[in-house]
């Protein structure tokens, strides 16, 4: 099993960006934590991040037939991107939604999630192991 998993912007800022928030592990520090459950669970991972909406939605569409599942969080994308959504829909792998933080208790523009509707779930509010959560979820799917 192959899963893609994608940080979008500012998250490359982990353990930097509001550590109250998003704590003081580092991006490096996610990316071990992530690969070392993978590895334990005998499957193989990609991790991407960019800054950029163009590049999001450009390594979700080279994923078409060449991943079975998607994690994104698409941090500050998910309340803006429409094309983010239509990226996930077009390429019809199944993707799971992962926040770090508990969005639904932040500010009221967290509230809306673009993506959410093209996810077979959403996680939030578990730190990293919201990751971890996500990638269970997709192999549960893939079974
Ligand atoms: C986030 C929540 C978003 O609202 C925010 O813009 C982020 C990170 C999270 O992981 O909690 O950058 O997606």
């Amino acid at each position: 099993m192959k899963i893609l998993v994608i940080n979008g912007p500012n998250l490359n800022m982990l353990g930097i960006r509001e550590p109250d928030i998003y704590g003081k592990s580092t991006y490096a520090d996610l990316c071990r934590f992530i690969t070392d459950y993978a590895a334990q669970k005998g499957i193989e991972v990609k991790l991407f991040q960019s800054n950029h909406e163009g590049a999001l939605v450009d390594e979700i569409q080279a994923a078409y037939q060449k991943f079975d599942g998607i994690v994104i969080n698409p941090a500050a994308y998910t309340h803006t991107s429409v094309a983010i959504l239509d990226a996930v829909k077009s390429v019809g792998i199944p993707t799971v939604e992962v926040h770090i933080s508990a969005v639904e208790t932040r500010e009221d523009f967290r509230q809306v999630s673009y993506i959410r509707q093209a996810c077979i779930k959403t996680i939030t509010g578990l730190g990293f192991d919201g990751y971890l959560r996500a990638i269970d979820i997709l192999i549960e799917n893939g079974k």
